[in-house]
């Protein structure tokens, strides 16, 4: 890792992993075999460390059943199975502005094909109301798709109604979980969560290519991909047992060690000491810019609870420009452009624009962050000139 670089992109990709991590993939590409493909010891302690982070993750989002726990390369891959495997056409499915192109682009997708769709409308500062989600219901409304946490604005949506409201009413409730996952508190049973997708490359430090979906039991969802397993060769059928239903081809287990040794150091250093500190950093940031003639900050810092992103703009500047000045002139990494968040841009009125986000780990520090406040201000008075 570039040591002069302040890397302020944490939303994108936590670029620094717990040593532990690097480590831990390390070993297992020189000691890894094919996980229930064979009965040698390199396959079985392979199949031992990918049950065994099968078994954290349940226990990290209040799952019953490790099984139920299925592993995929991200959010997308996650998202695109729960989403394109429980809907068909005819169903209505509710989801809202905040979302993700990985949750848009499947629905826009099946919307062609006679799913048809509602989008709840977020206001200025990047939040929506239940109320309309209630009212979106329609008798054949089969899911409610919604994330956690808005990866531009930074916004975090409370899930404990949504969820209540779905169960209720018999409807698939669907969360994407890539901004939260690792870092705030789920639980998928309290929650009334029926599917939880989550990325392992963000908040949960470990290696890019490696996510998964936490399943309720009872939820059957139609696999997006179907190939070797390991099990029923002979079948000419998907097996229909969990996880193995939606796990087809060899799994990422070189990355899947990385995210087992990524668990253990959240278990050990403590997911709530992680968000405290990310978000002191976001607060600090915050107060520094908030104020800064010709700064424009998006979002909603109205509550106490949010994801470590503050995302701006500097008077009518392109965001990408200054994205590029911060990188140049201060060394510091930060996401520009649009965000793969195209109705949040419409909402927030930054389609043109764009704009700059600033996203935060509990790696950082006071002085990264210091001089990411200084770097604005500058930036904000060459406006000003
Ligand atoms: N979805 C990631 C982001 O928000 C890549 O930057």
């Amino acid at each position: 890792m570039d040591k002069e670089m302040i890397y302020l992109d944490n939303a994108a990709t936590t670029m620094h992993k717990p040593q532990e991590v690097i480590e831990a993939v390390a070993a297992a590409m020189g000691s890894m075999g094919n996980a229930g493909r064979g009965v040698n010891d390199a396959s079985l302690s392979a199949s031992r460390i990918i049950y065994d982070t099968r078994e954290k993750i349940c226990r990290m989002v209040g799952g019953t059943d490790p099984r139920q726990v299925v592993f995929t390369c991200n959010s997308t891959e996650s998202l695109n199975t729960a989403i394109r495997g429980l809907l068909k056409p005819g169903d209505h499915v509710i989801t809202t502005m905040l979302e993700h192109n990985s949750v848009l682009r499947p629905l826009y997708d099946l919307e062609t094909k006679g799913t048809s769709l509602t989008i709840v409308e977020s206001d200025a500062k990047g939040n929506f109301d239940i109320e309309e989600i209630k009212a979106a219901v329609r008798p054949e409304t089969k899911m409610i798709v919604c994330t956690n946490g808005s990866n531009l604005t930074g916004n975090y949506v409370d899930l404990r109604p949504i969820g209540a409201f779905a169960r209720k009413n018999g409807i698939l409730f669907v969360v994407d979980a890539s901004q939260t996952a690792g870092v705030f508190p789920i639980d998928v049973e309290e929650m009334n969560i029926d599917v939880l997708c989550f990325t392992g490359h963000k908040g949960l430090l470990g290696p890019q290519g490696t996510g998964g979906m936490y399943v309720r039991e009872g939820v059957e969802i139609h696999f997006l991909k179907s190939g070797g397993t390991g099990v029923q060769t002979y079948s000419k059928t998907q097996p229909a047992q969990m996880p193995t239903a939606l796990e087809a081809g060899t799994l990422n287990g070189h990355g899947i060690a990385g995210l087992h040794a990524a668990l253990c150091y959240i278990e050990e250093y403590g997911m709530d000491k992680i968000r405290t500190r990310e978000q002191e950093l976001m607060w600090r940031f915050y107060e520094g810019v908030r104020d800064i003639e010709y700064v424009t900050v998006y979002g909603d810092f109205s509550t106490k609870d949010r994801c470590a992103i503050v995302t701006l703009n500097i008077g009518d500047y392109d965001s990408s420009e200054v994205s590029d000045e911060l990188l140049t002139e201060y060394g510091i990494s930060t996401r520009s452009g649009g965000h793969c968040a195209p109705l949040m841009h419409k909402a927030l009125g930054t389609v043109e624009q764009g704009a700059v986000r600033f996203s935060f780990s509990h790696y950082n520090t006071d002085e990264e962050v210091d001089t990411a406040i200084r770097a604005v201000r500058e930036l904000a008075r060459e406006e000003e000139s």
